[in-house]
């Protein structure tokens, strides 16, 4: 991952998706030495602004802002109520296939699945709501309506395909962060405010990790760890392993 480095501003935000844990079920390691004569075929959806590469192991790569297409007969997207933003996360795309290129070649050929959105910011935004990602009018679908249903389609099926042969697996989604502070972030789908708490607040209400990404994760584990010490813990968190590895989080 050291060249993660080299692209400078970038954040990865994972969302670490789960299957629901059978009770007393020992925590597992996945096993990923699986056969790699699945097809690697891309899919594409409408007018190939999406596309899905299937892959081999429980990991799904999802690039949604990182789109190089602006076609002209797509309008722009028009709404600018507050938190809308329409610019993109620039390399992402880059970055996520030499993500798939480097575990491919680590892992004997296996891959990530992967779903990327081809379509530029201003014309979409699949990682919002529809209303707000896809603009239409009344009476018919956009293509912008179309492409993000094709997305969150491939997103699904790549999920399904992951837990009917490993039965849980890992989601990252990768974005751009604005700042010119050159660390890495982790979103796991909690507020500033909430992780401005210290340790006792968070591990004290159970809302907390319920609403984050890892708590399916943090179900496995919560025998053997706090959730404070899941999110950020030296030795327990991915940001910490990241710092012990040497990148800034
Ligand atoms: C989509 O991509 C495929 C494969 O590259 C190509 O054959 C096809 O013509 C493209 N379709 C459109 C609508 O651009
Ligand atoms: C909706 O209709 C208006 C008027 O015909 C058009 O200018 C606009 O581009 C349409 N928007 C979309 C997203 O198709």
């Amino acid at each position: 991952l050291r060249f993660l480095l080299l692209f400078g501003v970038f954040a990865i935000t994972l969302i670490l998706y789960f299957v629901k844990p059978k009770v007393e079920e020992v925590p597992s390691p996945i096993f990923v030495n699986v056969p790699t004569t699945s097809t690697t075929k891309p899919i594409f959806g409408i007018e190939n602004f999406t596309e899905y590469i299937p892959g081999h192991l429980p990991l799904i790569i999802t690039i949604p802002h990182g789109g190089h297409l602006f076609p002209p007969y797509i309008p722009d997207r028009v709404n600018n109520f507050p938190g809308v933003v329409k610019s993109n996360d620039i390399n992402t795309q880059e970055i996520g296939k030499a993500v798939v290129e480097l575990l491919g070649t680590k892992l004997k050929g296996r891959k990530p699945h992967v779903i990327i959105n081809h379509l530029g910011r201003s014309k979409i935004d699949v990682n919002r709501p529809l209303k707000e990602g896809a603009e239409g009018n009344e009476t018919e679908p956009s293509l912008t309506q179309l492409a993000w249903k094709d997305y969150h389609t491939f997103v699904a099926m790549a999920i399904k395909e992951v837990e009917e042969i490993f039965g849980r697996g890992l989601l990252i989604d990768i974005h751009g962060h604005g700042h010119p502070n050159n660390y890495i972030e982790i979103g796991y789908v909690l507020s500033s405010e909430v992780l401005s708490y210290p340790a006792k607040v968070i591990n004290g209400d159970p809302s907390i990790p319920s609403e984050s990404s890892i708590r399916a994760l943090y179900a496995r584990k919560s025998g053997t760890v706090s959730f404070d010490e899941l999110l950020r813990g030296e030795t327990t968190s991915l940001g910490g392993k990241l710092q012990s590895l040497g990148y800034d989080t």
